[in-house]
C-alpha cells in the first residue's frame, strides 16, 4: 500500500509541507464549480493506496467541509485501500452541545458527513471540544500544537510570565502550556454575549506584575482576546500580552481588534490559511511536522501515544 497525500484547496501550503515533511509531493486534484455552485473534485489515480486528505474546514466552513467529503468519496471510488480525513481546523466542533432548546449538535452532523462519505479515520489538531472522539462512529487521532508553541516561546526570555486560560473550556489547554512551559496557571471566567462579543467576568489567579500568556484552542472574532487583554491590564499584569492561538481564523475585524491591544507577540499556527490582513505582531508557527510525523506513524502502524493529546 503506497502513502498518498491529496490537498484539499482550503489550505494547500500546508498539505505540501505535510508532504515534503515526508519525502512526498501532495497531490492536487482539480476542483471544478459548476454553474450552479455545486463543487465536483477529480482526483489522480491511487488503486491500492493509503490516502491522507489535507483539508481544515475552515471558512466558508460548509465549502470546505463539502469539499472534503466529495474528496473522500472520490478517493473511495478511485480504488484507495484506506482514507484518512486529516482535518487540522474541524468547523462546528464549537457546536458540541446544545445551548437551547432546538438547536443541532453540528459536530456530529459533520463528523457523520464524513463517514457517510467513506472515511476509515480522521485526525484532528486540538479540536475545539475535548469530547470530539465521542462524536465519531470511527476511529479518531487528536493532535496538538502545544509543543510547536511551546517552543515558539521559549525563543525568548519567558520571564516572570503566568499562562491564562481566557476560559473555562482552555483551562486544560492551560494546563499543558503551563506544566510543558514550568509557569503557574491563571483563569478568565467568560460570558459570550453574542458571536461578536464576550464579556471576561473575573479574574482567578493572581497576574500583578507578570507578563499574561494567553492560550486558546483558537482566535475567531478576537472578542476573547480582547476581553481578556482589559481585565489582565485591570489586574496589574504587565502590558504587552503574549497569546498563544492553534487556529487563526481572524475572521472580519479581528486583525484591527488585535493590533490595537498593544500585543508583544501573537503566535498562531498553520492549521487554516492565514489571512492576508494580519496584524504586525503575527508569527506563525507551523504544525506540518506534527502532522507528517503522525501520517508517517499511522501509514507504518506505528502508534501515536506520545503525540496525541491525553489528559
Ligand atoms: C471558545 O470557547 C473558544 O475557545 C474561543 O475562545 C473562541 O471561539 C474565540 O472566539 P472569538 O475570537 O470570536 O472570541
Amino acid at each position: 500500500m503506497a502513502l498518498c497525500i491529496v490537498a484539499g484547496t482550503a489550505n494547500p501550503n500546508l498539505a505540501e509541507a505535510v508532504a515534503a515533511g515526508m519525502g512526498s509531493v501532495a497531490m492536487r486534484g482539480g476542483l471544478e464549480r459548476f454553474p450552479d455552485g455545486e463543487l465536483c473534485p477529480v482526483v489522480g489515480p491511487m488503486r491500492g493506496d493509503d490516502v491522507y486528505v489535507v483539508q481544515p474546514t475552515a471558512p466558508p466552513v460548509n465549502e470546505h467541509l463539502m469539499e472534503l467529503a466529495l474528496l473522500v468519496d472520490a478517493c473511495r471510488r478511485a480504488g484507495s485501500e484506506r482514507v484518512t480525513a486529516v482535518v487540522p481546523y474541524f468547523g462546528y466542533a464549537r457546536q458540541d452541545r446544545r445551548s437551547r432548546p432546538g438547536q443541532a449538535i453540528g459536530v456530529r452532523v459533520a463528523a457523520d458527513i464524513l463517514v457517510a462519505a467513506g472515511a476509515d479515520r480522521i485526525v484532528v489538531v486540538d479540536p475545539h471540544t475535548p469530547g470530539f472522539e465521542a462524536t465519531c462512529s470511527i476511529p479518531v487521532e487528536v493532535l496538538t500544537a502545544t509543543s510547536v508553541l511551546v517552543a515558539a516561546l521559549r525563543d525568548r526570555e519567558l520571564g516572570r510570565s503566568v499562562i491564562v486560560a481566557p476560559d473555562l473550556g482552555a483551562v486544560k489547554l492551560a494546563e499543558r502550556f503551563g506544566a510543558a512551559a514550568g509557569l503557574p496557571v491563571a483563569m478568565v471566567r467568560k460570558s459570550r454575549l453574542s458571536g461578536t462579543s464576550v464579556r471576561a467576568e473575573e479574574l482567578v489567579g493572581d497576574v500583578e506584575g507578570c507578563r499574561p500568556i494567553v492560550v486558546d484552542d483558537m482566535i475567531s472574532t478576537g472578542a476573547t482576546i480582547e476581553a481578556t487583554t482589559r481585565l489582565l491590564e485591570a489586574h496589574g499584569a504587565l502590558p504587552g500580552t503574549v497569546v498563544a492561538a492553534t487556529h487563526a481564523l481572524l475572521l472580519e475585524a479581528a486583525p484591527d481588534r488585535l493590533a490595537q491591544l498593544g500585543l508583544a507577540r501573537l503566535l498562531v499556527t498553520d492549521t487554516v490559511r492565514i489571512p492576508s490582513a494580519a496584524p504586525p505582531v503575527l508569527e506563525v508557527c507551523s504544525v506540518a511536522t506534527v502532522l507528517s510525523d503522525a501520517i508517517g506513524r499511522l501509514y507504518r502502524e506505528e502508534p501515536l501515544d506520545d503525540l496525541g493529546r491525553f489528559e
